[in-house]
This record gives structure tokens, C-alpha cells and sequence, in this order.
């Protein structure tokens, strides 16, 4: 009952405030042939996403989790002539199908979809001197939230905006326990966020077509000198 409120809700609002999009939806419609489960962002967290690029007026961004491109084409039209995103994916049929979609949606030329396990990736951009990037999007396995963080605090500066999805469904007390790799990964990484003194964060719990969720904002700043 709830859902199905939240759901017309959202379609109400996306209506008043998104509008058609002709390259989201053919990317959603050719992932969706290709046979990649439907767990992109929300429209609405898609369209955030991009406000948020185009806030800050980053000109580079980094996304852990590709799937088809969804959140990459909202994320990569906030860059400004000569920005760059480049996108995490380990698989290699996710990596494919994300690809075309953003040739398709006119944006090949400014990401880069490396195909590869995030923390690899993250690690020989670290040896690259790839950094830093204005704004990280966390969405891959969520077992492995707490390395991505460590990772960002290293492919950053202060200033920079890390988002990340799904930290609030998995951690809910009455559902998965703490043995879950997912739910440990959530809560290890909700626990990094309060404690590490170059992050200033929140959390922002959502409803809607997707259910009961959430997403973390957090800052990079200058750690207040000890003492
Ligand atoms: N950001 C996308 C959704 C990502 S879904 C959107 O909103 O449109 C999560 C993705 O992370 C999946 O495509 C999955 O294959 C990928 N993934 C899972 N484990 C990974 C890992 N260790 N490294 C990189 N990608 C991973
Ligand atoms: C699911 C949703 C997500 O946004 C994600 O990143 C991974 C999985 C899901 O609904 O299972
Ligand atoms: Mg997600």
C-alpha cells in the first residue's frame, strides 16, 4: 500500500520536473534487452546526481558500478567542455551494453568505462596520478563500500562530493543481520563516514519505486589540525 503511494508519487513528481528523455530511455530499454537487472538509480536520484556535477562544477568524476550507463549519462552531461568521467565495471557484459548506451547518448567521448574489479581500478588510478576527481558515485557491490571509501579519500581533495547508493536498505535491523556481506560492507562503511575526520556527511533515507532506501553525501575537507 505504502509502495504503491510512494511509487504514483514519484511518477507524479518525475512528470512535474523530468520530463521525456529520449537517450535515458533508450538506454534503459536496451539494457533491459540485454538482459541487465533493472537497478539503476531512480530517475529522480539520477537527475540529483546531476545537479550535484553541475553544483559543483566538476570537471572530473569517478563512478564505482557502471551496469548499462544509466546514472553515467546523468552524471557525464553535467561536465563542462574537456571534463571527464571515468565509470567502474567489472562485468564485462555490463561494461559492453554501457558503452553503447553512452555512444548512443553522445557522451563517448568524454567517459572512459574501464572494465575491471572497482578497487583494482581505483588502485591504478591512484599509481596514474589520476585524481582528483570533484565528485565519486559509489554504487557497486556494497560489500566493498568500505575500500571505495578508502580509495576516494585518496582520488580526492577537499571540496570534493562523494555520493553513495543503497546505504540504508540493506542495513535495516529486521532485515539481513550483520553476517551479510552486503549489510557488513553498509555498516562498516556508515561507521567510517562518522569517524573519519576528512569527511563531513549525511544521510538522506528515500522512498519510492525502488522501496525504502537511502543515499550518503559526504564532503572531503581539511581534517581540523589535532589537539
Ligand atoms: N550505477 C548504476 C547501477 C550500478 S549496479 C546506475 O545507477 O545506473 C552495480 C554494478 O556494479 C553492476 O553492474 C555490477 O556488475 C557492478 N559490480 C559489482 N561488483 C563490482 C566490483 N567489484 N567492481 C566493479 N563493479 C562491480
Ligand atoms: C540493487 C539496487 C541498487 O541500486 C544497486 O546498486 C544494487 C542492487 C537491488 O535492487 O538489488
Ligand atoms: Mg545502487
Amino acid at each position: 500500500m505504502d509502495e504503491e503511494r510512494w511509487s504514483q508519487l514519484e511518477g507524479y513528481i518525475d512528470g512535474l520536473l523530468l520530463g521525456a528523455d529520449p537517450a535515458l530511455e533508450a538506454a534503459l530499454e536496451s539494457s533491459a534487452a540485454a538482459g541487465l537487472p533493472p537497478i539503476q538509480v531512480s530517475p529522480g536520484l539520477g537527475k540529483l546526481l546531476h545537479l550535484l556535477a553541475r553544483g559543483c562544477g566538476a570537471r572530473r568524476i569517478l563512478e564505482a558500478g557502471t551496469l548499462g550507463g544509466y546514472s553515467t549519462i546523468w552524471l557525464a552531461r553535467a561536465l563542462p567542455r574537456g571534463g571527464r568521467l571515468v565509470t567502474l565495471e567489472a562485468n564485462a557484459a555490463h561494461a559492453e551494453v554501457a558503452r553503447a548506451n553512452l555512444e548512443s547518448a553522445g557522451l563517448a567521448g568524454s567517459v572512459e568505462v574501464r572494465l575491471g574489479r572497482a578497487a583494482e581500478s581505483m588502485a591504478a588510478l591512484v599509481d596514474e596520478g589520476a585524481g582528483p576527481f570533484d565528485l565519486v558515485f559509489i554504487d557497486a557491490d556494497k560489500s566493498g563500500y568500505p575500500d571505495y571509501l578508502e580509495w576516494s579519500l585518496r582520488l580526492t581533495a577537499p571540496g570534493s562530493l562523494i555520493v553513495a547508493d543503497n546505504v540504508v536498505r540493506r542495513v535495516s535491523t529486521d532485515g539481513a543481520g550483520p553476517a551479510d556481506p552486503d549489510t557488513a560492507g553498509i555498516r562498516r562503511f556508515l561507521e567510517m563516514l562518522g569517524a573519519e575526520r576528512r569527511l563531513d556527511a549525511t544521510v538522506v533515507q528515500t522512498v519510492g519505486s525502488k522501496g525504502h532506501d537511502g543515499f550518503a553525501l559526504a564532503v572531503v575537507v581539511e581534517p581540523a589540525p589535532a589537539g
